[in-house]
């Protein structure tokens, strides 16, 4: 048995940005019916119902009616920026994240799956990420996601809840519409137009890269999954670093990369690396996407929106 009905609606937050895309186009496509909701508009082509609303201040009942799961996307997401809107942080990532579990209780919501990020371990001992280890850490967003985290699992364990809570640790997810603060689309987009890297540190910081759509197959089974609240990684359970990154990309589109070394930013962990043993346990969910397959979709992508209009 599943706790989720699969006809009926899915709720999806943030669904106009980067993985929200492609999770309301992946629901889509295996039948589901779909509601979004972002500050900003419906994509173009998006499926389902869109509605723009801002979560902070709007009423997010009647957004659950009909709705049997909800999956928790909206937020501010960038670590680094973090130091210095730690008010605007915390509003949109904490607070909101309450004002989502209030209307959930208040409409018998079954199911919330939480976007929660590998930020929240810090800087561990070598060796893979895993969910017993206590979090611990360095940034002002990883702090916040935590919080939230933890918030959904405490009103899943309130007496005669009826909610169950799967907060989902993504690793870096990068792929086709990455957000363009981020390191691949960076690179992808600097060595197509010649321009220079600006690499943060000596560039031996290593990442546990996701393609985006193994990680919205990893959102689809935690909506699916029977079963309690829990905390799963979404990694591959490799790990390359910035350096290896920007050769590897550098290599596929057959041109050099310029690198510009500037300081280590603060709230940066050394290394990520997911233990992928209880995602693969609890929700049947492995990533399946080759590091050089996703990169290759990836610059394809930044390649085709490059193109001139009738080219
Ligand atoms: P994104 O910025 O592309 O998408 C977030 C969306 O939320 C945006 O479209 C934004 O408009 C919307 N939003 C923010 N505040 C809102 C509000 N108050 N009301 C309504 N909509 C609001 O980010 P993303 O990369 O797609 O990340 C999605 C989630 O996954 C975030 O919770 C992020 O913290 C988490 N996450 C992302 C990564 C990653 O590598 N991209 C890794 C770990 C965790
Ligand atoms: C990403 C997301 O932005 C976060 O939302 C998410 O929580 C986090 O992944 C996660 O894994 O949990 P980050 O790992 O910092 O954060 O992702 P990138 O922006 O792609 O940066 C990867 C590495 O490249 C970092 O060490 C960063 O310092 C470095 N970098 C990034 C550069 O050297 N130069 C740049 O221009 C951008």
């Amino acid at each position: 048995m599943t706790v989720h009905d699969p006809r009926r609606t899915v709720l999806v937050t943030g669904a106009a940005g980067f993985i929200g895309r492609h999770l309301v186009e992946h629901l889509a496509d295996r039948g589901q019916p779909v509601i979004g909701v972002d500050l900003r508009p419906r994509p173009a082509g998006a499926a389902g119902r869109h509605v723009v609303a801002d979560l902070r201040t709007t009423d997010i009942r009647p957004l659950l009616d009909g709705v049997s799961a909800v999956v928790h996307l909206a937020a501010l997401p960038g670590v680094r920026p973090s130091w210095d809107r730690f008010d605007d942080y915390v509003e949109s990532n904490v607070i909101v994240t309450r004002r989502l579990l209030e209307a959930g209780v208040q409409t018998g919501l079954r199911r919330l799956v939480i976007a929660s990020s590998s930020s929240v371990y810090g800087n561990q001992r070598d060796g893979a990420m895993n969910e017993d280890q206590p979090p611990a850490p360095i940034s002002p967003y990883a702090v916040t996601k935590l919080a939230a985290e933890h918030l959904a699992l405490a009103y899943a364990a309130r007496p005669a809840s009826v909610l169950t809570s799967v907060a989902l640790r993504f690793f870096t997810v990068y792929g086709p519409r990455q957000r363009p603060d981020m390191l691949i689309s960076r690179i992808i987009s600097a060595v197509r137009d010649g321009r220079e890297i600006r690499v943060f540190g000596d560039g031996s910081q290593r990442r546990d890269f996701v393609f985006v759509k193994d990680a919205v197959r990893a959102v689809a089974a935690a909506v699916d999954a029977p079963g309690p609240s829990r905390v799963c990684n979404v990694g591959t359970g490799e790990q390359i670093s910035v350096t290896g990154i920007i050769d590897l990309i550098s290599e596929l589109m057959g041109r050099p990369a310029n690198v510009r070394v500037e300081p280590h930013r603060a709230g940066d962990v050394v290394s990520t690396r997911a233990d992928v043993t209880r995602t693969a346990e609890a929700l049947g969910f492995r990533a399946s996407v080759s590091l050089r397959e996703g990169l290759r979709a990836h610059i394809d992508a930044v390649r085709s929106e490059s193109m001139p209009v009738g080219a």
